[in-house]
């Protein structure tokens, strides 16, 4: 297999990477797990996280050398092979819509309040294959909550980069730009929603959807947006990209679901990266018992 080392990875990154995993190993020696803070240490080593997999973890190369990202280009690799021209400096983070306290915020103001922890989530993409990924971030609901969303708030929209300079994809129009995805409230302040700023230990590559993306494991890879420049706070279901663009074939939920096939093939298995032969998928991604009850009453294939 072919390794690389995407441009963006610098020196100290990859030795944080290398102890990272030294540490990973003696955590696990110790029956334990590892929450990191921001210092890259282990702040907790005993007891397993209620919200991480036992799936072994996806080689880092894979994880990175792999991606969907159309705006760093088509195709599995395009998005690391692109990844130096996706510059995170300066970045800022709009907020808006029905919120107390909106406004622009530096990645330092976003970020700066929230202890880093480790999430090992599984993610299944919609086209039918499978990573398992150590994330480092903090809970999609600690941030939310600090611009206090008002009771007309009942979903929250998310927006990637719009810089065709910093995304060459964008010079094309495959979709509409920028990428938009969008939660309803109880979704986003579900403890399972995750914002990642990290991966392995390592600060999130360009190709990851670097500074910050959005994880929600139950659904679709799709829903996991990259590279977050907006989010705001919303009174109707927000237009998000996929569904915009082909209704009948990504719905605005994208729960995981083995029983609802996509009109172009089935859901039923997925192939794990790595792995030979295929795995089935589970309902909610294997999260059904802490997320199933969000839907009780709706029909999933309707809402797909
Ligand atoms: N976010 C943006 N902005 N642009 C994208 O093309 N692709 C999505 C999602 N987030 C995408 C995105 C899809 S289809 C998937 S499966 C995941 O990112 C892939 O995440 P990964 O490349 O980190 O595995």
């Amino acid at each position: 297999m072919l390794i690389k080392r995407p441009s963006d990875i610098r020196e100290h990154e990859v030795t944080d990477f290398a102890l990272y995993q030294r540490r990973r190993e003696f955590l696990k020696t110790l029956g334990g797990f590892a929450l990191l803070g921001a210092s890259g240490l282990p702040l907790v080593a005993h007891g397993k996280s209620a919200f991480s997999t036992d799936d072994e973890p996806t080689p880092y190369d894979d994880i990175v050398n792999y991606n969907n990202f159309i705006e760093l280009g088509t195709g599995k690799e395009a998005p690391a092979e692109n990844a130096a021209l996706l510059k995170t400096s300066p970045w800022s983070v709009t907020v808006d819509g029905e919120c107390a306290k909106p406004g622009q915020f530096t990645l330092e103001d976003i970020l700066k309040p929230h202890p880093t922890e480790e999430r090992i989530y599984r993610l299944r993409c919609v086209e039918g294959w499978s990573m398992v990924i150590p994330w480092q971030g903090f809970p999609l609901a600690a941030l939310l909550k600090r611009f206090q969303p008002t009771s007309k708030a009942k979903y929250v929209s998310f927006e990637t980069l719009l810089d065709r300079a910093r995304m060459p994809g964008q010079k094309r129009n495959p979709i509409g730009w920028p990428y938009t995805e969008g939660l309803r409230m109880d979704e986003a302040m579900h403890p399972l929603s995750f914002i990642a700023t990290g991966l392995y230990g390592a600060t999130l590559p360009a190709q990851s959807g670097a500074p910050l993306r959005l994880v929600v494991p139950w659904k679709y890879g799709y829903k996991s947006i990259k590279s977050i420049v907006r989010i705001r706070f919303v009174e109707q279901q927000p237009a998000t990209s996929w569904s915009v663009e082909v209704p009948d074939e990504y719905g605005f939920y994208a729960n995981v679901n083995p029983e609802v096939d996509h009109p172009r093939w089935s859901q039923r298995k997925e192939r794990r990266i790595g792995e030979f032969l295929k795995r089935e998928t589970l309902p909610f991604n294997g999260y059904a018992e802490q997320v199933a009850s969000l839907y009780s009453g709706m029909d999933l294939r309707a809402n797909f």
